[in-house]
């Protein structure tokens, strides 16, 4: 069937994060957001089918995985990425982020140091910090419009601090964003492979975000990283979620990979310590849906993005030349520079708040070296993507 994403839907009235909370997040509601990572588009019909399906039912109690869930979940890993993987090692959580949060808690002990790869999605920040520990940070080199890995400075991060007494260095885990949040940014495989030998051969665990793993465009080509040898492999933690994807953020289900028996031994005991709970029946009902029957929808939904994207840079490049747009390889999330209007972090929240009216995510939530940027959600009809570059045309050209 054909979909139609120009169809603007109007969520408010919804419970909508994104367009019933403007108010109390950025204290007015005329604003249009364009902030928190799901999509303003209806899903594939099959899941919407599925999960009519399991309502019908009516009873909707403690529930358990079941085998062909687990299965197309593996199914969709190797179609896509060629990793075989096998069913026993899913483990399916509430969300990525409890789930990150959950590996952070079961590989440290307060103090320890996690690294992070900065800008970085900012509840990263608080997975590290809310356990004890400390961001390890390996700020990434932004060089001729595109952000890459540092890896000397990573290695040095392993060696014992000098500036407190040669203390030996605590890093016992690494958050990897792959596609990278906000920067777009598709790691390749030989990029993937330098970053886990440096990790690996420290002794420190890959924790290993892919969420956006299926949102790639033309030219770049997403590698799980477990995928890459044996060796990470065994020394990994993958997250992944059909909440990016097919838009189910709400439902809140996601699968983490773990194929090695002890570590995945550890992160049950941390799931357990924490309580967590068990993932909502339509979250995984929607999740075996999305990934047996979503495909059609998804390409369909991938070139409409591809179309938002290249509308979004024209209109950057031709109507508003004082911002720049970092070119994304994967995710629907663009980062753009908006450092030449000359604020400081504070003028530029307020500018886009009260002047254009969009709600974007500021950059220095991301960290410190995203100070002067913006994350865009471009996933969205265009129309609603537009208005919104009208309304920051509109109030730099006023300033
Ligand atoms: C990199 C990354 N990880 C995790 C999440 C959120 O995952 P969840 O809603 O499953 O906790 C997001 C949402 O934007 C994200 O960009």
């Amino acid at each position: 069937m054909k979909y139609d994403f120009d169809r603007v839907i109007n969520r408010k009235g919804t419970a909508s994060l994104k367009w019933d909370g403007t108010k109390s997040i950025f204290g007015r509601d005329d604003i249009l957001p364009l902030w928190v990572a799901d999509m303003d588009f209806q899903v594939a019909k099959p899941i919407t089918d599925a999960i009519k399906k399991r309502v019908e039912h009516g009873i909707f109690g403690y529930t358990t995985e079941w085998e062909s869930l687990k299965e197309a979940v593996a199914d969709r890993v190797k179609r896509k990425y060629d990793w075989e993987i096998k069913p026993e090692w899913i483990i399916f959580t509430p969300g990525v982020v409890s789930a990150v949060s959950t590996a952070v808690k079961a590989f440290t002990h307060t103090g320890d140091e996690v690294i992070l790869q900065t800008p970085a999605y900012y509840p990263f920040y608080w997975a590290i910090q809310k356990n004890g520990c400390i961001v390890s940070d390996n700020p990434l080199k932004f060089e001729n419009g595109r952000y890459k890995m540092d890896f000397e400075n990573l290695a040095s991060k392993f060696l014992p601090h000098d500036d407190i007494k040669h203390t030996p260095s605590r890093v016992k885990a690494a958050i990897l964003c792959s596609p990278h949040n906000p920067t777009g940014r598709v790691w390749t495989k030989k990029e993937l492979e330098k970053f886990g030998e440096i990790v690996s051969e420290n002794g420190a665990i890959v924790i290993s975000d892919e969420i956006h793993c299926e949102i790639v465009y033309d030219g770049h080509k997403h590698t799980p990283f477990a995928s890459i040898s044996k060796e990470f492999e065994q020394n990994s933690i993958t997250c992944m979620s059909p909440s990016k994807t097919f838009n189910l953020a709400g439902l809140a289900a996601s699968s983490i990979i773990i194929p090695n028996d002890s570590i995945r031994k550890k992160f049950l005991e941390a799931t357990e310590d924490r309580i967590m709970g068990s993932v909502n029946v339509l979250g995984l009902v929607a999740m075996e849906a999305a990934y047996r029957y979503g495909d059609e929808w998804l390409n369909q939904m991938l070139t409409y993005l591809k179309g938002n994207l290249e509308f979004l840079k024209k209109y950057v490049k031709e109507r508003i030349p004082q911002i720049k747009v970092v070119e994304p390889e994967g995710t629907y999330l663009v980062w753009m520079n908006f450092r030449a209007l000359g604020m400081n972090k504070k003028e530029l929240h307020d500018f886009l708040i009260n002047k254009a009216r969009v709600g974007l995510d500021d950059g220095y939530f991301f960290g410190k070296n995203g100070e002067g940027f913006e994350r865009i959600n471009i996933a969205c009809p265009r129309s609603v993507l537009k208005e919104a570059l009208m309304r920051i045309k509109k109030a730099i050209n006023e300033k």
